[in-house]
């Protein structure tokens, strides 16, 4: 059992995302804006509908709304909303009868959503400090819950999934975009904490990673693999290649 200093990964993992809301043009490992958002299939009418400095710093890692299925009028929680693209999506289909909930950690990404949010007069929105291993919300009030690229991040995932089925109404609906990988990462990579913060070192293997979510009380009901998303550096790509690491959507429900 690797040991992780979770302190230490979390401030490391709030450095790199601060950049990514201050700096997107800045060097990372993985792609991220617009031209990325509509490779992984996000469509342009969508795009053109919110504010352009958020899908600039869009660093997710697939497209999951079709499997989210939002309606007008729900309720919908965004874990890990950055500087708040998904949240602004999620916003434009529940219309002003839903309500959407942006959660984050790191402040810079959350000023960023917030004042975007108020530029653009999404009322229907709130950004909110939090953390997705304790979520600041009531037991089943959510319709939905959406993330993307987010729960890798977190040394504690089956606490994250617990937390998602506990905010979540009995019939509501898990859509998620997140990295995985085939085979167990070995140590030396866990151990890097700048890889981790790249949404690399903190991939469970996918079956281990579904576990979790069934073991919570969801039902797994999609899995697609996103094989238009792929890492930038020389290091991203060689663990890419040799333990599977890839972007899957998946669709889940609490039944
Ligand atoms: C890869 S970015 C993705 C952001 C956004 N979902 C997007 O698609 O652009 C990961 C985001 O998750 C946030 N995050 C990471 N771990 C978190 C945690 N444990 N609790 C809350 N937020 C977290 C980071 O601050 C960052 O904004």
């Amino acid at each position: 059992m690797v040991q992780i200093d979770t302190k230490k990964l979390q401030n490391k993992v709030k450095e790199m995302y601060k950049a990514v809301a201050e700096n997107p043009q800045g060097k990372f490992h993985f792609e991220m804006g617009r031209a990325l958002a509509e490779k992984l299939g996000y469509p342009k009418a969508d795009l053109d509908r919110i504010p352009t400095a958020s899908t600039e710093s869009f660093a997710g890692v697939g497209y999951h709304f079709d499997m989210a299925d939002i309606k007008p009028g729900e309720t919908v929680l965004d874990l890990g909303s950055g500087s708040g693209m998904d949240t602004f999506i999620a916003g434009l289909k529940t219309g002003s009868d839903g309500k959407v909930v942006g959660l984050d950690m790191t402040d810079e990404q959350l000023s960023k959503a917030e004042e975007l949010k108020n530029q653009a007069g999404f009322s229907n929105i709130i950004f909110k400090k939090g953390y997705i291993e304790t979520l600041p919300e009531e037991k089943e009030i959510f319709d939905v819950v959406i993330s993307n690229g987010v729960i890798n991040l977190s040394a504690e995932k089956e606490k994250v999934f617990q937390e998602i089925a506990r905010v979540l109404k009995k019939g509501g609906r898990l859509a998620i975009s997140d990295i995985v990988t085939e085979k167990q990462l070995t140590e030396k990579i866990v151990c890097d904490i700048d890889i981790w913060a790249s949404c690399i070192g903190g991939a469970a293997q996918e079956d281990t990673y579904k576990q979790y979510i069934q073991n919570a009380g969801l039902e797994i009901k999609k899995v697609r693999k996103n094989s238009q998303y792929s890492f930038l550096s020389k290091s991203a790509q060689g663990a890419t290649r040799d333990f599977g690491v890839k972007s899957i959507s998946l669709l889940a429900k609490k039944e």
